[in-house]
């Protein structure tokens, strides 16, 4: 803050405001000014020793309104600003619940693909981050006035189906397999794979009837349709918890008519070969192996549909940026998909981006898909709802509405989980440290949360105008007032980023600091207006850590 008024004040003795703005840093401790000006990089432009180009600022620095005092440190301007006049800044947050909006995106399409869950398999912990990050950032583009599309890209396309229909056949019917839910479906999913090890036989007849349903047999399409409503019935109520919405369900099977005129292009371009009757994008010359599009039956590949899913959300959307967010493990998938693009001229070629994460595993270290341990994200949200309510039962036993102040506390830990380190980190989840109500965790930031709420119906309402702002300039109250006003910079870096966690960080960073000051200041005091500034400051905090919580789908409960 303040930033633009203090370059064109330094703007003297041969510096441009743009030279003193670009320079500018914000120091890590209070300590050192609430931000500094390093004059090394000018020594040599203006012939000076730092130190002396400093020093020659300094008054010019201590000449401004809200400017305390300008030090030169070492070849540093370092400045302090008044801190009744940053407080001042402090009463339009305590005013309203949401904080930290902007027009940056002014309108500017983001396309962003996340979740995008396979139809008739598990929905597993290994979800869990592309769907909570994808939320997040969704709602973070949002935020700064993008217009955010949210794509669920769903993988309800390939020989899985053909296989299920078999076993559904062989050991159910498609009523039973209605009737039930995704974890019958998925019982019959692994005893088609244990029966199909001595019965190869029954891969051929999955075959078959995978190309059934491609050629549109009107039976084939009915198990089709019962196995795709029995997994968004499960996968929906996952998304209801953790607060996920979406734009767009146009998934694989949605491109089944899509990719001809794509295909047609890469031919006239002379991109497609032939290798052994396939035909595959060479991408030798940028050391990729080749991009595999139609196998030598003619059917079409994963890459195939994401090839005609780019061209449609361009036409659809005009996106400014389209955002895949998936695992690591499809890094060469992506390169590969923006390459081709490129090679096609595709309009937005330049516009894709692989939004790329880390692994999630447990604790325990369960997590193999391959000897049939399938982790299921919904057993993870209830074992963590099942253990917070065990805590709170034990914090706070006589509070009411327990089940969803539970439900909260538990999704909100996992959620948090996902979103509190840069993504490409791999996460080894522990129920332990994430439901930690000290740690850097869901529950410890909804905790100062609901505490910041009933400090604020302890003391009523309070009047900003009748605010005494010397009362928040000790350095405790100052701590969370800087905190509170650069909360809309780490939501604009966690868009630029598109890093989440820079959000996520900061309300814990806030949340620590109002606890500090929670500690050695009351609230609720006599003197009015000292009364009305610590009420203001506390209802800004309640406010940002609320809309933190809410950027990043977690719940904030007003008690606890
Ligand atoms: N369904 C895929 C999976 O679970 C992810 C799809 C990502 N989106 C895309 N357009 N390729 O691995």
């Amino acid at each position: 803050m303040f930033e633009k008024q203090l370059a064109e004040a330094l703007a003297v003795n041969g510096l441009s405001a743009q030279d003193v703005e670009g320079a500018l840093e914000v120091p890590k401790e209070t300590k050192l000014g609430d931000i500094c000006l390093p004059c090394f990089k000018f020594s040599r432009m203006l012939k000076k020793a730092p130190n002396a180009i400093a020093a020659e600022l300094a008054p010019h620095a201590e000449a401004l309104g809200f400017v305390d005092r300008a030090e030169t440190v070492g070849g540093y301007l370092n400045v302090f600003f008044s801190r009744e006049q940053v407080a001042k800044f402090v009463a339009p947050l305590s005013l309203s619940d949401t904080v930290g909006t902007s027009d940056e995106g002014n309108g500017k399409t983001i396309c962003i693909d996340y979740s995008s869950v396979n139809i008739a398999k598990p929905f597993h912990i290994g979800h869990l981050s592309t769907t909570v990050i994808g939320g997040a950032l969704y709602r973070i583009f949002k935020h700064l006035g993008y217009n955010a599309v949210g794509i669920n890209h769903l993988g309800d396309w390939g020989t899985q189906f053909g296989k299920l229909i078999v076993a559904t056949r062989k050991w159910s019917s498609i009523e039973e397999v209605e009737k039930n839910d995704e974890y019958f479906l998925n019982s019959l999913y692994v005893r088609y794979h244990k029966e199909a090890e001595s019965h190869p036989e029954m891969d051929d007849e999955a075959r078959a009837w995978f190309k059934r349903i491609e050629d549109g047999d009107e039976q084939a399409q009915a198990y089709f349709k019962v196995f795709k409503d029995v997994t968004m019935r499960a996968v929906s109520k996952v998304y209801d918890r953790l607060k996920i919405t979406f734009d767009s369900y146009a998934g694989e099977s949605f491109y089944n008519d899509k990719m001809a005129p794509c295909l047609d292009i890469l031919t006239e371009k002379g991109l497609l070969k032939e290798s052994d009757g396939a035909k595959v994008v060479d991408l030798d010359e940028y050391g990729m192996p080749p991009c595999l599009l139609v196998k030598a039956d003619g059917a079409t590949l994963y890459a195939t549909r994401d090839i005609a899913a780019a061209y449609y959300r361009k036409k659809t959307y005009d996106f400014y940026k389209c955002l895949y967010v998936v695992a690591y493990q499809q890094n060469l998938h992506f390169k590969q998909l923006f390459q081709v693009l490129k090679l096609m001229d595709f309009a937005g070629a330049e516009d894709m981006e692989h939004i790329a994460f880390g692994m999630v595993s447990m604790e325990d270290g369960s997590m193999s898909t391959r000897n049939g341990r399938v982790i299921w994200l919904k057993e993870v949200l209830d074992r963590a709802v099942e253990k917070a309510a065990k805590i709170i039962e034990e914090k706070n036993p006589n509070i009411s509405n327990k089940a969803q102040i539970a439900e909260s506390v538990g999704v909100g830990a996992v959620i948090f989980s996902a979103l509190w380190n840069n993504r490409i980190k791999d996460i080894v989840f522990s129920y332990d440290k994430v439901l930690n109500f000290d740690g850097e965790t869901a529950p410890y930031v909804q905790y100062t949360y609901a505490r910041c709420a009933s400090a604020l119906r302890k003391g009523g309402a309070f009047d900003v105008n009748a605010a005494s702002l010397e009362a928040i300039t000790d350095d405790e109250s100052y701590e969370v007032v800087k905190s509170l006003l650069s909360f809309s910079d780490s939501v604009k870096l966690a868009a630029k980023l598109r890093e989440p966690c820079m959000v996520t960080r900061h309300i814990v960073d806030l949340a620590s600091k109002f606890n500090r000051f929670y500690i050695d200041h009351r609230i609720v005091v006599d003197d009015a207006g000292t009364r009305n500034a610590r009420l203001m400051l506390t209802a800004a905090v309640k406010h940002t850590i609320g809309t933190g919580l809410a950027l990043l789908g977690i719940d904030a409960p007003e008690e606890m």
